[in-house]
């Protein structure tokens, strides 16, 4: 949780962020269909309707990266309850976190246009590959 100590560059982070969330629509397209091309096995566990789900979870993504920078407490635990819910309710396996974080890397990079720098894709994939860890390390061991 310490952003220091694997060097992101939260001030850059921070100011990029809150640019892209301007374009979180635009962001949100992305996302999905990165996502759905890497993994079409993803396709079914969203609903028919979930439009507004994925918009949240965009958003929610955003959140986390920046109530992680900022060092908020309760992160922790809010992550926790997220993470809960993607193993019970939407049966969200593991190995799909990588190729999402992959996909929303993609996504910035699409919606930022020529303000992406290697620096930003640097910093932003240390901050989602935290997310992803803390939304998975709330996954319990199950016997089926
Ligand atoms: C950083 C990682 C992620 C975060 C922060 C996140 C967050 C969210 C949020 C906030 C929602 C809305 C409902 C709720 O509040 O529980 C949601 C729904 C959902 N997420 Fe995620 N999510 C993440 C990763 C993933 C991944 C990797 C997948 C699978 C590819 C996934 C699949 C789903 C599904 C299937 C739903 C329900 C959609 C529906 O009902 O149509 N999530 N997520």
């Amino acid at each position: 949780m310490d952003a220091e100590s694997t060097q992101i560059d939260t001030d850059l982070l921070k100011k990029h962020l809150v640019e892209v969330a301007e374009h979180e629509a635009e962001l949100t397209d992305h996302v999905y269909q990165s996502l759905f091309a890497k993994r079409p096995d993803a396709v079914e566990l969203f609903g028919t309707y979930s439009r507004a789900n994925q918009q949240k979870m965009t958003a929610e993504t955003l959140g986390a990266v920046l109530n992680m920078l900022d060092q908020e407490h309760w992160l922790g635990e809010y992550v926790h309850a997220m993470g809960l819910r993607h193993q019970f309710s939407y049966e969200t396996p593991t190995d799909m976190y990588a190729p999402y974080a992959e996909a929303m890397l993609e996504a910035l990079a699409a919606v930022s246009g020529s303000a992406w720098t290697p620096e930003l894709e640097r910093a932003w994939k240390a901050a989602l590959d935290r997310v992803n860890e803390m939304m998975t390390a709330a996954y319990v061991q199950t016997s089926h």
